[in-house]
């Protein structure tokens, strides 16, 4: 299940250069489970032809309803009310000139005219034609007509020349939208309450150029943070360093030791709903920190390092608990569901996520995972393995089945 699944959009392609990004966008919202459809300018057909988009959507295309041979229906009018969600991209200087206005005088135009359905924008077109005030202007009257408009990106235009105006990249435009449907769903699961997710593994430094730390990659709490944004929750990241690209829509706040991951959760705990402590947090760090680059001594003697424990941050905050919905994650090598009962009872959690990081394809750094599911008197669940996107879905309706997003 996807904000998309078994969703109508309508995707309104005009004549542009990018035009067959646009299929690319489709591909997209169709593997997210939308049922799409295309309705396109003559223009636009001059760049892409129909039938590519008819195979990709396997619909029919509206493109000249005027030459319909059904007279059982009126095309713009049955596309319109079927429509959920309406996407024009690219939208031309010309489409968006037209609908700021208005103006009915194809199929395209007319379908977008005819639906109620929330219309997002995402112009591409020389930065110039971005640049002139009548398309500035055009652009304000959709946004005051309720329209929501994507930015068009600034880099090397068709023309050879570097400007503003640039379709961006389809998986930029599929996150824009997705968050804008997540913010205009009310009705989501998560919706109005405030998820905490830390991820990745923290770094506790030896000298400013040094460090300690572990093998997680973060990928976990970044689909954690991904989905329960997904599930409509205002989302905040702690996140040390990564690799990653944080959801749209995320709130990020970045760490780097055990220390500062502590008080950037301190800071949040009092308003979160859902704590998730995905992130694989150093349990010791180096008692001093050099302040300069250690040299190897010249007698190349061994180097000794002393560690010392780094705050227990789930401990820390079983005290402050109140209403707060906790989930703990355990990366064990050995005695898996001992190990881990151990932890769930010990730092009060709600839920506990445990992986056995020994076995191929969970745990660390992969894009797959299997997990243990731990609750206080249930029998523990095995999930298969499966994406981390995947685990994260069951980890987040495993916590609103036990009622985490009802509690005040
Ligand atoms: C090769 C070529 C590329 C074009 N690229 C764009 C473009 O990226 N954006 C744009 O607004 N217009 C572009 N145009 C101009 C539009 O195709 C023209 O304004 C047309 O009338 C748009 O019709 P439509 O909005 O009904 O599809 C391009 C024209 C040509 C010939």
């Amino acid at each position: 299940m996807s904000i998309w699944t078994q969703r109508h959009v309508t995707v309104v392609v005009s004549g542009g250069i990018a035009s067959y990004k646009a299929l690319i966008l489709i591909r997209s919202l169709m593997k997210q489970g939308a049922v799409v459809r295309v309705a396109m300018t003559a223009h636009a057909a001059e760049f892409v032809t129909p039938l590519t988009f008819q195979t990709l959507t396997q619909q029919p295309v509206v493109l000249d309803e005027f030459t319909t041979t059904d007279p059982t229906h009126v095309v713009h009018v049955e596309l319109a009310d079927w429509t959920d969600v309406m996407v024009l991209v690219p939208a031309t200087a010309n489409l968006i000139a037209k609908v700021a206005n208005g103006i009915a005088d194809d199929a395209a135009t007319t379908t977008i005219l005819a639906t109620t359905a929330p219309k997002f924008v995402v112009p591409a077109m020389n930065s110039h034609m971005y640049a002139n005030p009548a398309t500035q202007r055009n652009l304000q009257q959709l946004t005051a007509d309720g329209l929501h408009v994507l930015t068009p990106a600034t880099g090397m235009l068709a023309e050879g020349y570097v400007g503003q105006g640039r379709l961006p990249e389809p998986d930029v435009i599929l996150a824009w939208l997705t968050d804008q449907l997540i913010q205009q769903s009310a009705d989501l699961p998560l919706a109005h309450r405030h998820v905490v997710v830390t991820a990745g593994g923290t770094r506790e430094a030896l000298d400013p150029v040094r460090y300690i730390s572990n093998r997680s990659s973060g990928k976990m709490g970044y689909a954690l943070a991904q989905v329960a944004r997904e599930m409509g929750a205002d989302v905040t990241l702690i996140s040390a360093t990564t690799n990653l690209t944080a959801p749209v829509g995320v709130t990020v706040v970045p760490v780097s030791s055990a220390a500062e991951l502590l008080a950037a959760v301190t800071d949040v705990f009092a308003t979160t709903d859902i704590l998730i402590m995905a992130a694989a947090v150093s349990d010791y760090r180096p008692v001093d920190s050099a302040s300069q680059k250690i040299k190897k001594p010249a007698d190349h003697a061994d180097l000794n390092l002393q560690l010392t424990e780094t705050p227990d941050i789930l401990k820390v905050l079983a005290v402050r608990k109140q209403n707060q919905y906790m989930i703990g994650f355990a990366a064990e090598t050995q005695d898996l569901l001992v190990n881990a009962n151990r932890k769930l009872t010990s730092k009060k959690l709600d839920l506990l996520v445990a992986n056995d990081v020994s076995q191929p394809g969970v745990g660390f750094n992969g894009d797959t995972n299997q997990v243990t599911l731990l609750r206080p008197n249930q029998e523990p669940v095995t999930t298969a393995l499966a994406t981390k996107t995947a685990i994260a879905r069951i980890v987040l309706e495993t916590a609103i089945a036990d009622g985490a997003n009802k509690q005040a």
